[in-house]
């Protein structure tokens, strides 16, 4: 209880509007221990259920976590389907424990690719859990920025083809309308953890003017006190938009 109070003490105080995290580092975390990569995947997964706790606790309004990219169906099959079924299980919980974590659950991708059992999962966790105020988790899955940005392109191309729409009445805050994060403030910070640093296809209409936080820690062993460092991190930024400050 000390130690948790302690921690809880150290939490920083301006809290952004959103975080986004790439869960990067659960491959190279198993291979450090011998172990196969979906063990990493089954360790990342707790992770992130503390870190969502940890963000709710903390009065966090939005968390988009990447979980699986549009480029992630090229790792083997054993691996995507250790990673389904994790997916699958994750849900199931979340389902069960909605009353009590609160959590609101929204999904950014395509996720007619995934199983139908996944679909009906991601559906009812999004339905029930809408109603809860507090921490919006933005699940990433089946998710590629290009993907994303070509669909919202293509949909209004689509009205301008049907009548409904002029191409000179697209504007920024329209496009971002279309697109999976429609009505989500954009990112105010994002992380990716594993000493990567890289943005892979991650939000990137939306992370126009995001701050970046980089750290080598991998997702797995990513805490509470590694949020509390990054948010430390994005306080000390200057964010300017293009002005002078
Ligand atoms: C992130 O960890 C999880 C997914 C991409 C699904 P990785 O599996 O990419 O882990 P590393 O990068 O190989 O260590
Ligand atoms: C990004 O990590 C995707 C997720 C964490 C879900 P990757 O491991 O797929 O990215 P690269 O291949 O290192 O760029
Ligand atoms: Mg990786």
């Amino acid at each position: 209880m000390a130690i948790f109070n302690k921690k809880r003490e150290a939490a920083p105080q301006n809290i952004p509007t959103h975080i986004a995290i790439i869960m990067d580092g659960n491959g190279r975390w198993a291979k450090k221990r011998g172990l196969p990569r979906q063990a990493g995947h089954k360790v990342g997964a707790e992770a992130f259920r503390t870190i969502a706790n940890y963000a709710k606790s903390i009065g966090l309004q939005y968390l988009t976590v990447y979980a699986f990219s549009t480029e992630n169906w090229k790792r083997s099959e054993e691996e995507v389907n250790a990673i389904m079924e994790l997916l699958e299980n994750y849900l199931r919980e979340a389902i069960r424990d909605m009353d009590k974590n609160r959590v609101r659950f929204c999904f950014f991708g395509d996720l007619t690719r995934l199983s139908p059992a996944l679909q009906a999962e991601a559906a009812e966790a999004v339905e029930r859990s809408r109603q809860y105020e507090g921490v919006q988790v933005n699940f990433c899955l089946n998710y590629g920025g290009r993907d994303e940005i070509l669909r919202a392109a293509r949909a209004f191309a689509a009205s301008c083809a049907a009548g409904e729409a002029k191409p000179e009445e697209l504007t920024e805050e329209r496009f971002s309308q279309l697109l999976w994060s429609a009505g989500v403030p954009d990112p105010d910070l994002v992380i990716r953890p594993s000493g990567e640093e890289r943005i892979s296809n991650f939000l990137l209409w939306q992370s126009a003017y995001a701050e970046y936080y980089f750290t080598d820690t991998l997702w797995p062993d990513f805490g509470p006190r590694d949020l509390d460092l990054a948010i430390e991190a994005y306080n000390k930024r200057s964010r300017r938009f293009g002005g002078a400050k």
